[in-house]
């Protein structure tokens, strides 16, 4: 049985609950769920406490919680929001089944989750920990294709503070949302699922090979000893190395790790042997300017409008993306400074 619409519950409720389903409430535990849980009187048109974090419920409770929420009369409070996203994001394909959700809200839950296993695989690069990120990722492709216009919302949430992860969450949301810029709004018609999967899942990746080098490298405050420098820049070499174990070894994503410090003026490395590919050409832009407007070690954050001005000197990157992206910048999420 479908539980009721909102509609059919006053709708100023909405603006301070959420309506939760049977598929968020089988993903609480079952006698200690994770926040408080209301439930809608009908006979008053009120909203009231059915549960309070702390306590337990009886299987008795249980079975008409259960009830309740087929009916579409169970919500939680919007001011747990912190609690309720956190633990969405552990079950991300939550995400697709809760129709209550605010775009602003599902950002923030995809924020969360993929910052959170993008570091898991950098610390741990082996194929289970992949598998994980990888079932997460298509969670967002799968939101993404039907209506790309939804990443404006995760643009939003770019991380501000340099790491591996924050930047390669950075670079997979603005990636996304730059693409559907590129595609004038419309994947379906641009490319097939699995070519969108595989781009998102290139952008996120493609600093891959980060991952064998040292932590202590990786975060040093202090200028790189040549040495150093020479690990770093054999990122992308590690990175296309792992492909083939990791079961990653599809063109997208191969272009991405490949080719995103290759720039089109013949600099940058590893030496150009191929034309840059619409990937590479892509990641490089997302890239560089992802990695601009966050504080690293050795440099300020830049604002995005400046950072994204830098990217049309010295002839580096393909200027027809730099232009989607200023467009993005300014016309779609009107930013202004
Ligand atoms: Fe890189
Ligand atoms: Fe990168």
């Amino acid at each position: 049985m479908t539980p009721k619409r909102l509609t059919e519950v006053p709708n100023a409720l909405n603006e301070e609950y959420y309506q939760i389903g049977l598929d968020i409430l089988g993903s609480f535990n079952k006698y200690r769920p994770p926040l408080n849980i209301f439930s809608f009187k009908e006979d008053v048109a009120r909203i009231m406490p059915f549960y309070k974090v702390g306590d337990r419920l009886s299987n008795e409770q249980i079975d008409v919680l259960h009830k309740m929420t087929q009916e579409g009369l169970i919500f939680v409070s919007r001011q747990d929001h912190p609690v309720y996203v956190d633990h969405i994001s552990y079950q991300l394909d939550l995400v697709l089944v809760d129709r209550n959700l605010k775009e602003k809200e599902i950002a923030d839950i995809f924020t969360q989750a993929l910052t959170r296993r993008m570091a898991e695989f950098f610390e741990q690069p082996v194929e289970v920990v992949k598998q994980k990120l990888w079932v997460d990722l298509m969670v967002l492709t799968e939101y993404l294709y039907p209506d790309i216009n939804r990443a404006r919302a995760l643009v939003r949430r770019l991380h501000t503070e340099h790491s591996l992860e924050n930047h390669s969450v950075n670079c997979g949301f603005l990636g996304l949302a730059l693409l559907g810029r590129i595609k004038n709004g419309n994947l379906e018609e641009a490319m097939p699922r699995k070519k969108f999967d595989r781009i998102a899942a290139g952008l996120f990746l493609h600093d891959m090979g980060m991952a064998k080098v040292g932590h202590h490298i990786r975060t040093k405050p202090k200028p790189l000893t040549i040495e150093e420098r020479n690990k770093i820049n054999h990122h992308t070499k590690v990175g296309h190395e792992m492909l083939a174990r990791l079961d990653l070894k599809f063109a997208e994503i191969e272009q991405c790790v490949d080719q995103h410090h290759e720039r089109l003026n013949g600099s940058g490395y590893p030496l150009k042997s191929v034309k840059q590919n619409f990937a590479g050409r892509l990641c490089a832009v997302v890239d560089s300017f992802c990695a601009m407007i966050s504080k690293r070690p050795y440099a300020p954050a830049l604002p995005m409008l400046k950072a994204a001005v830098e990217l049309n000197k010295g002839g580096l990157y393909d200027m027809e993306i730099v232009k989607m992206l200023q467009a993005l910048l300014v016309v779609d999420l009107k930013i202004r400074q």
